[in-house]
């Protein structure tokens, strides 16, 4: 069995961050998305692994490798622009071969991991399978319809969505995958839709099972979904102290401060992560928050929030829900007439008070 994570794509819901890096990168509780991915499908016992990339390709490939360091063997696919999921595959053919292979999209975190489905695909040899979730918001979605426990339909982003049943971002297919895309035509958002491919295997009475998830997952594709994954995750995280603590700080909670973080005079209420290299200094770091490697805190306080590395923010009393991205400065501006002074990119957004 193989593997294919999906980490090309637009992230035109995360811009301004995607105008300048991949959004699979983005750290959650200071581990970059797709590392939640390999490391599930890794620990599912498989090793040839291929990672679809596009425009963000050297981003990628320098932050995953060969793959030795996960103990797997990484090959990179270029797509050469985000034509859908299902050309994402089809690109992959020869990679793939006549191996059955679970399809990852690089953007989901599946907080139990995937051993349970895909033991369950080797069993029954289905000639797909996917996996469903229950979710508010089916609209933004590929959504199914079943009848006895069987997936009769599949419709990409519906308008009146007829269940609330999501695809999760992880699929198993066999080889007649191929055979379904190569009978499909680009829709509307001129995009090869896997639901499209999905549904001419249920047409053609191929076997599609499906396996509903109860466990915690996320497709972070916009900010709430970011923040939601950060909170779940540094909840699980156990509190560690590798940095250095001075006596005047006070952590509460589960916490952890990376080797090379310095803490002075503040208050960090868990669970928050401190970034090696990270410097905390007369700040309140509330709950829910991923402070990055080497970024600067001073005089500040901020909550619910993830600060990507080399960020500096001063002086400014509050920050929540937010996404601070690499290199950001934030600070509060001395001098008279007293007024906000932006410098943002395209695509930012930015609240006051
Ligand atoms: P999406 O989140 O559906 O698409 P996107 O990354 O373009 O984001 P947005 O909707 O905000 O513009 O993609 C899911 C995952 O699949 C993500 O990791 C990117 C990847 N992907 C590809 O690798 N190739 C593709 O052609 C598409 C559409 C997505």
């Amino acid at each position: 069995m193989k593997a294919l994570i999906l980490s090309g794509g637009k992230g035109t819901r995360l811009r301004p961050i995607t105008h300048t890096s991949a959004k699979q990168l983005i750290p959650i509780a200071n581990k970059p998305i797709i590392y939640y991915g390999l490391e599930a499908i890794r620990d599912a016992g498989i090793t040839d692994i291929g990672i679809v990339v596009g425009e963000t390709k050297n981003e990628i490939k320098t932050a995953l490798g060969d793959g030795k360091k996960w103990g797997v063997k990484l090959t990179y696919i270029e797509q050469e622009a985000p034509l859908g999921l299902a050309h994402a595959v089809k690109i992959s053919e020869k990679f793939l071969k006549k191996d059955p292979f679970v399809m990852y999209l690089g953007d989901n975190i599946v907080k139990d991991g995937v051993n349970s489905f895909i033991d369950e695909f080797k069993k029954s040899k289905p000639n797909a399978m996917i996996l469903l979730a229950h979710v508010k918001n089916p609209q933004e979605f590929g959504v199914a319809e079943l009848k006895n426990g069987k997936v009769v339909r599949l419709e990409e982003k519906p308008g009146k969505p007829k269940t609330d049943l999501a695809l999760v971002g992880v699929y198993l297919f066999d080889h007649n995958i191929f055979k379904a895309i190569r009978h499909i035509k680009p829709s509307r958002r001129n995009e090869l839709e896997i639901t499209d491919a999905i549904s001419y295997l249920i047409n053609k009475k191929f076997s599609v099972q499906s396996h509903i998830i109860t466990g915690w997952w996320k497709d972070t594709g916009k900010l709430e979904d970011l923040l939601e994954a950060n909170r779940i995750i540094l909840d699980g995280l156990e509190p560690s102290r590798k940095g250095r603590v001075d006596s005047e700080s006070k952590l509460y909670g589960k916490v952890v401060v990376e080797k090379g973080a310095i803490v002075s005079k503040s208050v960090i209420r868990g669970p928050a992560i401190i970034g090696s290299g990270a410097k905390i200094t007369n700040s309140y770091i509330g709950p829910f928050t991923s402070v990055s490697s080497n970024a600067v805190i001073e005089n500040s306080e901020i909550e619910h929030s993830m600060v990507l590395e080399n960020s500096k923010i001063e002086n400014i009393s509050r920050i929540e829900d937010s996404l601070i991205g690499k290199s950001v400065v934030v600070s509060k501006y001395p001098h008279k007439p007293a007024a906000y002074r932006f410098m943002l990119g395209d695509s930012s957004q930015v609240g006051v008070v």
